[in-house]
């Protein structure tokens, strides 16, 4: 199964892609993950890539197309793979049915803007491996500490307030129409993100096997 989770900043693409990732057995690669890694790293692509994302802008195409295109080509991609937070632009996805990637199903993730901010601003993720918790509906067992590698929460530079709407308008002007795109290929599923994860799940999982 080839998928994408398409959806605004925030409106839960990586939570989704993570449960989806462990049900079906096939890896999630997200874009921003691997930019976020190379930054760590200091590579040059991580240097470019940063007064972008810092700025809540979109890393321009060639260096996202170039990541994906090497991702994919992985052995780990063989049997599927869901990808979060790729394509983002018209031409991210047409170089995408340019690989011959065969998707299967577009999700998209709907959650109004106002909720989006309200989830930024709770979110923490972990800086050493990134998973991603919420202060409010994501809790980790010991307040601060990483369930999974016992590293440490912090809030994503990205996720201050200001930075979070210019995210919102990049998204409105630059990702949302692929969900024509999408329609028109008639792989489009759209689903209504809820309040609680296991919700949206069900959801989720519904539109995956529709
Ligand atoms: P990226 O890391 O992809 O960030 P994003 O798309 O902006 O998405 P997020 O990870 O912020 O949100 P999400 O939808 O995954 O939500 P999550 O599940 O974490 O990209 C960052 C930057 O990298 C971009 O701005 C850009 O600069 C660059 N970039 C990346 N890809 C690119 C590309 N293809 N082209 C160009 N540039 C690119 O959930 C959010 C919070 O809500 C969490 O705390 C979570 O616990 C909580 N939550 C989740 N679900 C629920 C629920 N149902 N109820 C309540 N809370 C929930």
């Amino acid at each position: 199964m080839k998928l994408i989770m398409l959806g605004a900043p925030g409106a839960g693409k990586g939570t989704q892609a993570e449960i989806l990732s462990e049900r079906l057995s096939i890896p999630t690669i997200s874009t921003g993950n691997i930019i976020r890694e190379a930054l760590k790293s200091g590579t040059e692509m991580g240097v470019r890539a940063k007064s972008y994302m810092d700025e809540g802008k979109l890393v321009p195409d060639e260096v996202v197309i170039g990541i994906i295109r090497e991702r994919l080509a992985k052995d780990d991609c063989k049997n599927g793979f869901i990808l979060d937070g790729f394509p983002r632009t018209i031409p991210q996805a047409e170089a995408l049915d340019n690989m011959g990637a065969a998707i299967d199903r577009v999700i998209d993730l709907e959650v109004p803007d106002e909720k989006i901010v309200e989830r930024m601003s709770g979110r923490r993720v972990c800086e050493s491996c990134g998973a991603s918790y919420h202060m409010l509906f994501k809790k980790p067992a010991a307040d601060g500490k990483c369930d999974k590698c016992g590293g440490t929460l912090v809030q994503r530079k990205d996720d201050h307030p200001d930075t979070v709407k210019e995210r919102l308008r990049v998204y409105h002007e630059q990702t949302e129409p692929l969900k024509a795109y999408y329609q028109k290929q008639g792989k489009l599923a759209v689903v209504e993100g809820q309040e609680a994860v296991e919700d949206t799940t069900r959801l989720t999982l519904a539109a995956v096997e529709g």
